[in-house]
């Protein structure tokens, strides 16, 4: 099985103490992983550990705020110190907003979602590069399908998720010589708290969702598809063939996917 190919392999997650992380954490347990986890609930990260034992695999986890070079610096430490090297990381940690950019009353959440969404991964690689390197490991990055496209009321988070795609497809070419390949993620809807956590307009998490989470992914289901892109190596996997098609579609009449994405955000399906 695909999934197998992960046994033994050390796997950093940030991010890995709710939703698509947790998820990660606990499959790849569950196919002989130890894994690394990090996030800023310590006691929700201490819970995902146990349940990756009880799984068969092994875990460690470490309190941390991505967006502080020094605790990123510390989780990739940590698999270190703990387990000798680092085969995959997985840059996940992040969260997004809901607000059209004119109605924001706090406009901190701008460097808010920049120093968690974008610059969370730039230090966690840095630090993991030179043991991913070693391994000829594999690099992974959590974007969106907002991170191919823009979507009103997502402006700040598309900015992170644009940003995220542009520094790891330049390192998937940076990195080829030393073997370690780069894989970007980009998901749909997933069934995870995300949209509760969405800072609304001022500055402050929204608290409920504002979509029928209904027609979302259930997370188990895109985590396998997920992972199974990251042990074929592949270099991204854009979630749901409605999204693939309006890529190509993007290339052709872009006005006619704007005009879709306001619609589907002004209907609420977005
Ligand atoms: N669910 C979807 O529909 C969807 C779609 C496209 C992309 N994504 C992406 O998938 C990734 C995971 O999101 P999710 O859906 O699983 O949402 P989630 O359940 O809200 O999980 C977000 C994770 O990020 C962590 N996090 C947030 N701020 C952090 C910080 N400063 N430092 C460290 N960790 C931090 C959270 O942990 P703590 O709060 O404990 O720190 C949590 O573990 C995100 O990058 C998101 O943009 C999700």
């Amino acid at each position: 099985m695909l999934l197998d190919r992960f046994k033994d392999k050390i796997v950093v997650i940030s991010g890995a103490s709710s939703g698509i992380g947790r998820e990660m954490a606990l499959q790849l347990a569950r196919h002989g992983a130890r894994v690394v986890l990090g996030a800023r609930r310590e006691e929700e990260l201490r819970r995902v550990a146990e349940e990756c034992a009880g799984r068969g695999g092994q875990a460690a986890y470490r309190r941390t705020d991505i967006s502080r070079e020094e605790d990123a610096r510390a989780l990739a430490e940590l698999a270190v110190e703990r387990f000798g090297g680092i085969d995959v990381l997985i840059n996940n940690a992040g969260f997004t907003m809901y607000s059209p950019f004119e109605e924001l009353r706090d406009l901190s959440v701008a460097e808010r979602i920049m120093r968690v969404n974008f610059l969370g991964s730039v230090y966690l690689t840095y630090y993991a590069l030179p043991h991913l390197k070693k391994s000829r490991g594999r690099l992974v990055a959590v974007s969106s399908l907002t991170g191919k496209t823009g979507v009103p009321t997502r402006s700040l988070y598309a900015a992170s998720k644009h940003a995220m795609a542009g520094f790891f497809d330049s390192l998937r070419i940076e990195l080829k010589k030393h073997g370690v390949s780069v894989t970007v993620l980009y998901p749909g809807f997933v069934k995870t708290p995300i949209r509760e956590n969405a800072l609304g307009p001022d500055g402050k998490p929204l608290g409920s969702s504002h979509i029928d989470e209904g027609s979302a992914m259930e997370v188990e289901e895109a985590v396998r598809r997920m992972l199974e892109a990251v042990a074929r190596r592949k270099r991204e996997l854009v979630m749901g063939a409605r999204a693939r098609l309006g890529l190509w579609l993007k290339l052709i009449a872009p006005s006619l996917v704007d005009r879709m994405a306001e619609r589907s955000v002004s209907s609420g399906k977005t």
